[in-house]
């Protein structure tokens, strides 16, 4: 999986091109995924884009799917196995800034792997998204889902932070260090787009889901300011170097997405697809 190179046809838009080849289940494609920020405005959806699953053998592509739904998941999947290492057994409080489609999709994951949450403080620019968030998700899930006034209303006393607002090549972060609490694990899913450099430096682990992507970023001027990568996510998951080892740390996990997440989910779909015959032939 190399990492991810983009075009960038307006500001703060990207077009992001995530090949992956999986040996062990002979998943090979691309997601070719695009996020323009001002498409909201328009009625249309941030995120948008097409995934193409290849034949491991001949290189033929076996299919053509919509990306969009497999973004939502598997980035709710990778913030709760992030989460299952990383955060508080008895997390009860998760602050989620951004009511988007991550936002709902991270809640969802999270609740899997902490049936220990009882409260979700939320956050979004948008007063019309928080508050369609607010009952969909109080309806959904049965938890008590307050409407925060204000970012840091969001993430003081919050134990899992999740921030699914744009990403911004140079961004003005308003989270301060002094506002999470000790013992917090934070999900940025919008780089550090959202979070001051001196909060980044503030915790004791600083993870990502992929170093050689995190670095490629950074030859590409994002993540300025940011500390040392104590692990990345495998590292974590297969034992190789410790998660949480007390309750007071502080740990942020910089999630950036990866390709063999969504080949994975990709091939899962597929297979689904096909047993239920559904989907169309396309001449080639
Ligand atoms: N790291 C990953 O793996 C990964 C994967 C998918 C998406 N993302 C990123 O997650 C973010 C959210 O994507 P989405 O599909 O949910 O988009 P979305 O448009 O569905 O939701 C974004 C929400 O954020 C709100 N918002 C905008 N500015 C804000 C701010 N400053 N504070 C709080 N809320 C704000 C908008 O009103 C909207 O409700 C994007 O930055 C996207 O690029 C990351």
């Amino acid at each position: 999986m190399p990492p991810k190179p983009g075009i960038h046809p307006q500001k703060d838009a990207f077009i992001h091109a995530m090949p992956a080849y999986l040996q062990s289940i002979k998943a090979a494609g691309m997601k070719w995924v695009s996020g323009f920020p001002e498409n909201p405005k328009r009625g249309l959806p941030y995120i948008s884009g097409l995934l193409i699953l290849n034949d491991t053998e001949t290189g033929f592509p076996t299919c053509v799917m919509d990306c969009t739904w497999i973004t939502a998941k598997r980035t709710g999947a990778a913030t709760a196995v992030a989460t299952g290492h990383l955060a508080r057994e008895d997390s009860k409080v998760v602050g989620i800034l951004g009511c988007g489609v991550q936002g709902r999709s991270n809640l969802e994951a999270l609740l899997v792997v902490r049936r220990s949450l009882e409260e979700v403080r939320a956050y979004d620019v948008s007063k019309q998204a928080l508050d369609r968030y607010v009952e969909e998700m109080t309806a959904m899930h049965g938890l008590k889902v307050v409407a925060a006034a204000s970012p840091r209303e969001a993430v003081e006393g919050c134990d899992i932070v999740v921030s699914a607002g744009p990403i911004l090549k140079h961004p003005s972060p308003v989270i301060e260090a002094s506002w999470f609490k000790d013992g917090v694990f934070a999900c940025p899913l919008d780089f550090d787009s959202y979070w001051k450099p001196e909060a980044v430096h503030s915790v004791h682990k600083f993870i990502t889901d992929d170093r050689e992507q995190l670095a490629y970023y950074k030859t590409q001027g994002y993540f300025t300011d940011i500390p040392e990568v104590y692990a990345d996510l495998a590292e974590i998951v297969s034992g190789k170097k410790a998660g949480r080892e007390s309750s007071g740390e502080r740990i942020m996990s910089m999630n950036l997405g990866l390709a063999i997440e969504d080949m994975a989910t990709a091939m899962l779909v597929y297979e689904k697809a096909k047993k239920a015959k559904v989907g169309t032939k396309l001449p080639l």
